[in-house]
Protein backbone atom coordinates (compact mmCIF):
# COMPACT_ATOMS: atom_id res chain seq x y z
CA UNK A 1 0.00 0.00 0.00
CA UNK A 2 1.51 3.01 -1.02
CA UNK A 3 1.58 6.43 1.71
CA UNK A 4 0.93 10.37 1.61
CA UNK A 5 3.99 11.62 0.82
CA UNK A 6 2.92 14.54 2.99
CA UNK A 7 1.69 13.39 5.97
CA UNK A 8 2.32 9.09 5.56
CA UNK A 9 -1.68 8.40 5.80
CA UNK A 10 -3.00 5.46 3.94
CA UNK A 11 -2.66 7.46 -0.33
CA UNK A 12 -5.91 7.11 -2.22
CA UNK A 13 -4.18 8.69 -5.40
CA UNK A 14 -0.46 7.96 -7.13
CA UNK A 15 0.00 10.45 -9.82
CA UNK A 16 2.78 8.81 -12.14
CA UNK A 17 3.38 12.30 -13.64
CA UNK A 18 4.19 13.85 -10.26
CA UNK A 19 5.85 10.92 -8.64
CA UNK A 20 3.63 11.59 -5.90
CA UNK A 21 1.14 9.77 -3.69
CA UNK A 22 -1.34 11.54 -1.66
CA UNK A 23 -3.85 10.84 0.79
CA UNK A 24 -7.29 11.99 1.23
CA UNK A 25 -6.90 14.93 3.27
CA UNK A 26 -3.28 16.55 1.44
CA UNK A 27 -4.60 15.62 -2.29
CA UNK A 28 -7.50 18.66 -2.03
CA UNK A 29 -4.93 20.89 -1.07
CA UNK A 30 -2.26 20.08 -3.74
CA UNK A 31 -4.97 20.27 -5.98
CA UNK A 32 -6.59 23.31 -5.11
CA UNK A 33 -2.54 24.55 -4.72
CA UNK A 34 -1.59 23.59 -8.46
CA UNK A 35 -4.87 25.14 -9.82
CA UNK A 36 -3.78 28.66 -8.18
CA UNK A 37 -0.44 28.69 -9.50
CA UNK A 38 -1.85 27.43 -13.33
CA UNK A 39 -4.32 30.66 -12.81
CA UNK A 40 -1.12 33.01 -12.22
CA UNK A 41 1.20 31.51 -14.36
CA UNK A 42 -0.71 31.81 -16.79
CA UNK A 43 -2.18 35.04 -16.46
CA UNK A 44 -6.05 33.52 -16.22
CA UNK A 45 -7.52 36.09 -13.63
CA UNK A 46 -6.35 39.47 -12.69
CA UNK A 47 -7.54 41.15 -8.86
CA UNK A 48 -10.14 43.78 -11.51
CA UNK A 49 -11.49 40.73 -13.51
CA UNK A 50 -15.10 39.91 -12.16
CA UNK A 51 -15.10 35.97 -13.25
CA UNK A 52 -18.05 34.00 -14.67
CA UNK A 53 -18.01 29.59 -14.46
CA UNK A 54 -20.31 27.85 -17.10
CA UNK A 55 -21.19 25.59 -14.83
CA UNK A 56 -22.91 22.08 -16.18
CA UNK A 57 -23.31 20.39 -13.26
CA UNK A 58 -20.61 17.75 -14.02
CA UNK A 59 -17.95 17.02 -11.98
CA UNK A 60 -15.53 19.39 -13.88
CA UNK A 61 -16.81 22.83 -14.03
CA UNK A 62 -18.53 22.10 -10.27
CA UNK A 63 -15.19 21.16 -8.86
CA UNK A 64 -13.88 24.41 -10.80
CA UNK A 65 -16.27 27.23 -9.44
CA UNK A 66 -15.72 25.08 -5.34
CA UNK A 67 -11.97 25.68 -6.85
CA UNK A 68 -11.93 28.84 -7.64
CA UNK A 69 -14.20 30.18 -4.54
CA UNK A 70 -12.00 28.75 -2.16
CA UNK A 71 -8.80 30.30 -3.79
CA UNK A 72 -10.89 33.34 -2.74
CA UNK A 73 -12.08 34.41 -6.66
CA UNK A 74 -15.31 35.56 -6.02
CA UNK A 75 -17.06 33.49 -9.16
CA UNK A 76 -20.47 33.56 -10.03
CA UNK A 77 -22.24 30.34 -12.42
CA UNK A 78 -23.86 30.02 -15.32
CA UNK A 79 -25.75 27.25 -16.15
CA UNK A 80 -27.14 26.83 -19.84
CA UNK A 81 -30.43 24.83 -19.51
CA UNK A 82 -30.40 22.73 -22.99
CA UNK A 83 -33.80 21.26 -22.43
CA UNK A 84 -32.51 17.53 -22.60
CA UNK A 85 -35.21 16.05 -21.52
CA UNK A 86 -33.82 12.07 -22.41
CA UNK A 87 -33.40 10.67 -18.74
CA UNK A 88 -34.35 14.14 -17.35
CA UNK A 89 -30.39 15.55 -17.97
CA UNK A 90 -31.42 18.86 -18.27
CA UNK A 91 -33.46 19.06 -15.08
CA UNK A 92 -31.08 16.69 -13.15
CA UNK A 93 -28.14 18.15 -14.52
CA UNK A 94 -29.13 22.12 -13.16
CA UNK A 95 -30.35 20.50 -9.40
CA UNK A 96 -26.53 20.00 -9.13
CA UNK A 97 -25.68 23.63 -9.81
CA UNK A 98 -27.89 24.87 -7.98
CA UNK A 99 -27.20 22.60 -4.94
CA UNK A 100 -23.33 23.77 -5.27
CA UNK A 101 -24.45 27.61 -5.44
CA UNK A 102 -26.41 27.38 -2.13
CA UNK A 103 -23.55 25.48 -0.51
CA UNK A 104 -20.70 28.17 -1.46
CA UNK A 105 -23.58 31.10 -1.28
CA UNK A 106 -22.21 32.19 -4.87
CA UNK A 107 -25.24 33.60 -7.35
CA UNK A 108 -25.93 30.72 -10.24
CA UNK A 109 -27.71 32.16 -13.37
CA UNK A 110 -29.93 30.33 -15.50
CA UNK A 111 -30.75 30.57 -19.01
CA UNK A 112 -32.82 28.23 -20.86
CA UNK A 113 -31.65 27.94 -24.37
CA UNK A 114 -35.28 27.63 -25.64
CA UNK A 115 -36.06 31.30 -24.53
CA UNK A 116 -32.89 32.51 -25.98
CA UNK A 117 -32.86 31.33 -28.87
CA UNK A 118 -36.37 29.55 -29.44
CA UNK A 119 -35.83 26.36 -29.57
CA UNK A 120 -34.72 23.58 -27.15
CA UNK A 121 -30.86 21.61 -28.18
CA UNK A 122 -32.11 18.96 -29.50
CA UNK A 123 -35.01 20.64 -31.58
CA UNK A 124 -31.71 23.03 -33.01
CA UNK A 125 -30.18 20.31 -34.16
CA UNK A 126 -32.48 18.27 -35.54
CA UNK A 127 -34.22 21.93 -37.61
CA UNK A 128 -31.07 22.57 -38.61
CA UNK A 129 -29.35 19.12 -39.69
CA UNK A 130 -26.90 19.05 -37.87
CA UNK A 131 -25.30 16.77 -35.18
CA UNK A 132 -26.35 17.87 -31.45
CA UNK A 133 -23.23 18.36 -30.40
CA UNK A 134 -22.06 20.88 -33.10
CA UNK A 135 -25.36 22.77 -32.95
CA UNK A 136 -25.02 22.71 -28.93
CA UNK A 137 -21.38 23.77 -28.97
CA UNK A 138 -21.99 26.73 -30.88
CA UNK A 139 -25.05 27.93 -29.15
CA UNK A 140 -23.24 27.44 -25.38
CA UNK A 141 -20.08 29.50 -26.87
CA UNK A 142 -22.45 32.24 -28.26
CA UNK A 143 -24.75 32.86 -25.00
CA UNK A 144 -21.63 32.50 -22.41
CA UNK A 145 -19.92 34.99 -24.53
CA UNK A 146 -23.74 37.45 -24.89
CA UNK A 147 -24.02 36.61 -21.25
CA UNK A 148 -20.83 38.04 -20.22
CA UNK A 149 -20.76 41.03 -22.39
CA UNK A 150 -24.19 42.11 -20.99
CA UNK A 151 -23.42 41.38 -17.57
CA UNK A 152 -20.04 43.23 -17.11
CA UNK A 153 -17.86 39.38 -16.55
CA UNK A 154 -14.25 39.77 -17.97
CA UNK A 155 -13.44 36.43 -18.11
CA UNK A 156 -15.19 33.04 -18.68
CA UNK A 157 -13.67 29.69 -16.74
CA UNK A 158 -14.75 26.58 -18.29
CA UNK A 159 -14.14 23.11 -16.84
CA UNK A 160 -12.01 21.48 -19.80
CA UNK A 161 -9.55 19.28 -18.33
CA UNK A 162 -6.24 17.40 -19.71
CA UNK A 163 -8.72 14.64 -21.24
CA UNK A 164 -10.46 16.93 -22.94
CA UNK A 165 -7.80 19.09 -23.88
CA UNK A 166 -6.13 15.92 -25.51
CA UNK A 167 -8.72 14.76 -27.45
CA UNK A 168 -9.36 18.05 -29.42
CA UNK A 169 -5.82 17.91 -30.20
CA UNK A 170 -5.55 14.35 -31.20
CA UNK A 171 -8.95 14.86 -33.34
CA UNK A 172 -7.72 18.36 -34.70
CA UNK A 173 -3.91 17.08 -35.59
CA UNK A 174 -5.38 13.81 -37.41
CA UNK A 175 -7.71 16.12 -39.69
CA UNK A 176 -4.86 18.56 -40.04
CA UNK A 177 -7.26 21.41 -38.90
CA UNK A 178 -5.05 24.37 -38.76
CA UNK A 179 -7.53 27.08 -38.26
CA UNK A 180 -8.85 24.77 -34.80
CA UNK A 181 -5.29 23.88 -33.72
CA UNK A 182 -4.48 27.50 -33.97
CA UNK A 183 -6.90 28.66 -31.57
CA UNK A 184 -6.90 25.66 -29.23
CA UNK A 185 -5.17 27.69 -26.01
CA UNK A 186 -5.69 27.51 -22.27
CA UNK A 187 -6.36 31.17 -22.63
CA UNK A 188 -8.04 33.21 -25.06
CA UNK A 189 -7.60 36.99 -25.01
CA UNK A 190 -10.17 39.35 -25.20
CA UNK A 191 -10.90 40.83 -28.46
CA UNK A 192 -13.54 42.98 -29.82
CA UNK A 193 -16.83 41.56 -28.72
CA UNK A 194 -15.13 38.98 -27.28
CA UNK A 195 -14.59 38.13 -23.93
CA UNK A 196 -11.45 36.61 -21.98
CA UNK A 197 -12.27 32.92 -22.01
CA UNK A 198 -9.67 30.84 -19.66
CA UNK A 199 -9.65 26.56 -19.06
CA UNK A 200 -7.65 26.21 -15.22
CA UNK A 201 -8.21 22.53 -15.21
CA UNK A 202 -6.00 21.48 -18.10
CA UNK A 203 -3.28 20.71 -15.19
CA UNK A 204 -5.51 17.31 -14.29
CA UNK A 205 -6.84 14.40 -16.03
CA UNK A 206 -10.43 13.62 -15.96
CA UNK A 207 -10.09 11.31 -12.83
CA UNK A 208 -8.07 14.00 -10.90
CA UNK A 209 -10.29 16.22 -10.94
CA UNK A 210 -13.59 13.57 -10.16
CA UNK A 211 -11.63 12.82 -6.76
CA UNK A 212 -10.99 16.61 -6.41
CA UNK A 213 -15.07 16.81 -6.33
CA UNK A 214 -15.78 13.50 -4.39
CA UNK A 215 -13.69 14.35 -1.57
CA UNK A 216 -15.42 17.94 -1.10
CA UNK A 217 -18.38 16.41 -1.27
CA UNK A 218 -19.87 18.27 -4.23
CA UNK A 219 -22.83 15.91 -6.15
CA UNK A 220 -22.73 15.75 -9.63
CA UNK A 221 -23.99 14.62 -13.13
CA UNK A 222 -22.50 11.13 -13.65
CA UNK A 223 -24.11 10.76 -16.89
CA UNK A 224 -22.63 11.71 -20.22
CA UNK A 225 -24.70 13.96 -22.27
CA UNK A 226 -26.90 11.52 -23.72
CA UNK A 227 -26.18 12.81 -27.42
CA UNK A 228 -21.98 12.08 -26.58
CA UNK A 229 -22.72 8.15 -26.85
CA UNK A 230 -20.59 7.19 -30.13
CA UNK A 231 -18.49 10.72 -29.92
CA UNK A 232 -15.46 10.49 -31.59
CA UNK A 233 -14.05 12.52 -28.66
CA UNK A 234 -14.91 9.41 -26.44
CA UNK A 235 -13.27 7.44 -28.74
CA UNK A 236 -9.97 9.64 -28.76
CA UNK A 237 -9.77 9.73 -24.83
CA UNK A 238 -10.02 5.73 -24.75
CA UNK A 239 -7.39 5.90 -27.04
CA UNK A 240 -5.05 8.07 -25.18
CA UNK A 241 -5.43 6.48 -21.74
CA UNK A 242 -4.49 3.48 -23.38
CA UNK A 243 -1.20 4.88 -24.40
CA UNK A 244 -0.88 6.62 -21.24
CA UNK A 245 -0.86 3.12 -19.39
CA UNK A 246 1.61 2.13 -22.11
CA UNK A 247 3.55 5.14 -21.14
CA UNK A 248 2.81 7.30 -18.39
CA UNK A 249 3.26 11.33 -18.44
CA UNK A 250 2.61 11.08 -22.56
CA UNK A 251 -0.73 12.42 -22.49
CA UNK A 252 0.88 15.80 -20.26
CA UNK A 253 3.91 16.14 -23.10
CA UNK A 254 1.20 15.72 -25.96
CA UNK A 255 -0.44 18.40 -24.87
CA UNK A 256 1.39 21.20 -23.37
CA UNK A 257 4.46 20.65 -25.53
CA UNK A 258 1.86 21.47 -28.48
CA UNK A 259 0.89 24.84 -26.23
CA UNK A 260 4.00 25.98 -25.37
CA UNK A 261 5.76 24.97 -29.05
CA UNK A 262 3.45 24.88 -31.77
CA UNK A 263 -0.15 26.62 -30.86
CA UNK A 264 1.75 30.11 -30.65
CA UNK A 265 3.43 29.58 -34.16
CA UNK A 266 -0.09 28.45 -35.48
CA UNK A 267 -1.50 31.56 -33.63
CA UNK A 268 0.94 33.57 -36.01
CA UNK A 269 0.77 32.29 -38.97
CA UNK A 270 -2.85 31.31 -39.28
CA UNK A 271 -4.66 34.89 -37.28
CA UNK A 272 -8.00 34.47 -36.79
CA UNK A 273 -10.01 35.96 -39.92
CA UNK A 274 -11.20 39.43 -38.87
CA UNK A 275 -14.13 39.55 -36.62
CA UNK A 276 -17.31 41.90 -37.66
CA UNK A 277 -20.59 41.90 -35.79
CA UNK A 278 -23.61 39.67 -36.86
CA UNK A 279 -25.73 41.91 -38.80
CA UNK A 280 -28.59 40.32 -36.88
CA UNK A 281 -28.10 40.09 -33.53
CA UNK A 282 -24.70 42.04 -33.45
CA UNK A 283 -22.38 39.37 -31.95
CA UNK A 284 -18.86 39.36 -33.44
CA UNK A 285 -18.76 36.95 -36.15
CA UNK A 286 -16.14 35.93 -39.34
CA UNK A 287 -19.45 36.37 -41.66
CA UNK A 288 -22.57 38.44 -42.80
CA UNK A 289 -24.31 36.39 -40.38
CA UNK A 290 -22.92 34.38 -37.17
CA UNK A 291 -23.94 30.61 -37.08
CA UNK A 292 -26.57 30.87 -33.96
CA UNK A 293 -28.32 33.18 -36.32
CA UNK A 294 -28.45 30.85 -38.82
CA UNK A 295 -29.46 28.07 -36.91
CA UNK A 296 -31.88 30.39 -35.28
CA UNK A 297 -33.18 30.70 -38.42
CA UNK A 298 -33.19 27.02 -40.33
CA UNK A 299 -35.28 25.92 -37.06
CA UNK A 300 -37.77 28.97 -37.03
CA UNK A 301 -38.26 28.89 -40.49
P1 LIG B 1 -18.44 19.90 -22.64
O1 LIG B 1 -18.31 20.66 -23.91
O2 LIG B 1 -19.81 19.39 -22.38
O3 LIG B 1 -17.34 18.93 -22.42
O4 LIG B 1 -18.23 20.98 -21.50
C1 LIG B 1 -17.07 21.72 -21.37
C2 LIG B 1 -17.31 22.85 -20.39
O5 LIG B 1 -18.32 23.73 -20.89
C3 LIG B 1 -17.82 22.41 -19.03
O6 LIG B 1 -16.77 22.06 -18.17
C4 LIG B 1 -18.53 23.65 -18.55
O7 LIG B 1 -17.62 24.60 -18.05
C5 LIG B 1 -19.14 24.20 -19.84
N1 LIG B 1 -20.53 23.72 -20.05
C6 LIG B 1 -20.93 22.62 -20.72
N2 LIG B 1 -22.28 22.51 -20.71
C7 LIG B 1 -22.76 23.58 -20.02
C8 LIG B 1 -24.06 24.03 -19.66
N3 LIG B 1 -25.17 23.38 -20.01
N4 LIG B 1 -24.16 25.18 -18.93
C9 LIG B 1 -23.06 25.86 -18.57
N5 LIG B 1 -21.81 25.47 -18.88
C10 LIG B 1 -21.64 24.35 -19.59
FE1 LIG C 1 -24.62 19.55 -26.02
FE2 LIG C 1 -24.53 17.04 -25.53
S1 LIG C 1 -25.43 17.98 -27.22
S2 LIG C 1 -23.93 18.66 -24.23
ZN1 LIG D 1 -26.05 36.60 -34.90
Amino acid sequence: MKRCLWCKQKAVIFMHEHRLALCRDCYPNWFLRMTGRVIKDRHMISPYDKTLVAVSGGKDSLGLWFALTQLGYEADGLYLDLGISIDEYSTKSKQFAIQLSERIQRPLHILSVAEEVGRTVPDLALASHREPCSACGAVKRYLFNKFALEHGYTVIATGHNLDDEAATLLGNVLRWQLGYLARQAPVLPAKEGLVKRIKPFIRFTEKQVALFTILNGIPYIEQECPFSEGAASLFYKDLLNKIEERSPGTKWAFYSQFVEQIQPLLDEKFPEPELRPCSKCGMPTTAEVCSVCRIKEHALS
